[in-house]
């Protein structure tokens, strides 16, 4: 099964290509990837897969039927660009003035169509189902992957194990893949607070609540919460990103603004670093005389990848690339990610597939304007997930 799916994979090559430089240069933003799903969900049909269209908005789904009822397990890749104008010229640059590719979600979505490519033309030899997921605006703080599990997409026939993948740049090399057991990709939080003082005489502070500088002591304190109050090895990353208020000299302004981005790992540190943030604005206000409004939005979770689902892709991926090409990832990323919404639901792991390629001038990271990758890594995508998702149904302990 092995040797087939290596040699399905290089010899749909060309097809992987025109496929990803097609989508990379019609690149479509958020819930507006309608060229994309159509043109995915004709490449399905034309393979004679069930097809699914408009799960979650624009996305689409397709279901291999192998040798058996048994178990179903999902691909997963995402179709959206952002808003980001592209300085690369290549042939293959985005058409669409100020949207482009530039997390590699091209790819992604590729990488599950040539899977679904390989598997369908093995599908007598294949001992369960695969539900093929083409998730939409993954660049929407979670709403993708939320609307696809809205619409279903787990369940019918139910799913009972997901994987994904993202195309990765330094320090994955072109051909490599690397695999973070447990925590892969980090929460993704924010704040905006308002803190209401009374304004004033800049020469009369004792007549006033000076909301700036409550503003300061909080911003200061809030830092505290990464540098004296977490587990140095569990990483927090707290950023204040906006401060907005007073008018001019000679006047304490009324109010302050605030907004703030949380990043975190574990489910459990998530909420312990709210609570904290929240009760560090009401001490300092409280002490100090002023009020404030909060709002907190808790935006996609943790990626965290099931450990050993994730040894199965590691064992898969060890025997069809080699050794050699295979990373255990000593670190998470702190970027946020979608996919952790399917991996609260059912056991999941996000696969990081190597870009990075000094000689072919790829060392860009994600979201830059020249970011850009060989097709080389799709063929490495597709193996690593097609055989994956064989081995994963055709094992008990599953
Ligand atoms: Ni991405």
């Amino acid at each position: 099964m092995k040797e087939k799916i290596s040699k399905k994979a290089e010899e749909i090559k060309s097809f992987l290509t025109e496929f990803r430089r097609d989508l990379h240069q019609y690149p479509e933003l958020s819930f507006e990837e309608v060229r994309t799903s159509e043109k995915i969900a004709q490449a399905l049909r034309d393979m004679g897969l069930e097809v699914q269209t408009g799960v979650g908005k624009t996305g689409v789904v397709a279901l291999l039927k192998g040798n058996s009822e048994d178990k179903v397990i999902g691909l997963r890749g995402d179709m959206d660009a952002l808003p980001v104008e592209e300085r690369n010229q290549t042939s293959y640059a985005s058409k669409h003035k100020g949207v482009m590719h530039a997390c590699g979600h091209d790819g992604h979505s590729t990488i599950i169509l040539g899977a679904a490519r390989v598997l369908h033309s093995l599908r007598d030899e294949i001992p369960g189902n695969v539900k093929f997921i083409f998730q939409p605006a993954e660049e929407a703080g979670g709403k993708g992957a939320a609307g696809m599990i809205q619409d279903g997409v787990l369940t019918n026939p139910k799913v009972s194990a997901i994987l994904g993948v993202h195309m990765w740049p330094a320090p994955i090399r072109l051909g490599q893949i690397g695999l973070n057991y447990g925590p892969s990709m980090a929460a993704s939080d924010s704040f905006s607070l308002k803190i209401i003082g009374k304004g004033g005489h800049a020469a009369l502070p004792h007549m006033t609540i000076d909301p700036i500088v409550i503003a300061s002591q909080i911003i200061n304190m809030i830092q505290l919460i990464a540098s004296r109050m977490i587990d140095p090895l569990d990483p927090v990353v707290i950023s204040i990103d906006l401060v907005h208020g007073g008018t001019r000299h000679n006047i304490i302004a009324n109010e302050v603004e605030l907004r703030g981005t949380v990043r975190t790992l574990l489910p459990e540190t998530r909420t312990y670093v709210r609570e904290r943030i929240e009760k560090i604005i009401k001490g300092v206000t409280e002490a100090l005389g002023a009020t404030y409004e909060l709002t907190y939005l808790l935006g996609v979770a943790p990626t965290l990848n099931e450990p050993a689902l994730t040894q199965l892709v590691e064992e898969a991926s060890r025997e069809i690339l080699g050794d050699d090409q295979v990373l255990r990832l000593p670190h998470p990323h702190m970027t946020g990610e979608d996919f952790g919404a399917f991996c609260q639901t059912i056991p999941g792991t996000f696969i990081k597939i190597g870009v990075h390629s000094p000689e072919k001038g790829h060392i860009h990271p994600l979201h830059s304007p020249y970011f850009d990758f060989d097709e080389e890594a799709l063929v490495t995508g597709v193996k690593t997930v097609a055989y994956a998702a064989v081995k994963y149904l055709s094992q008990d302990r599953f």
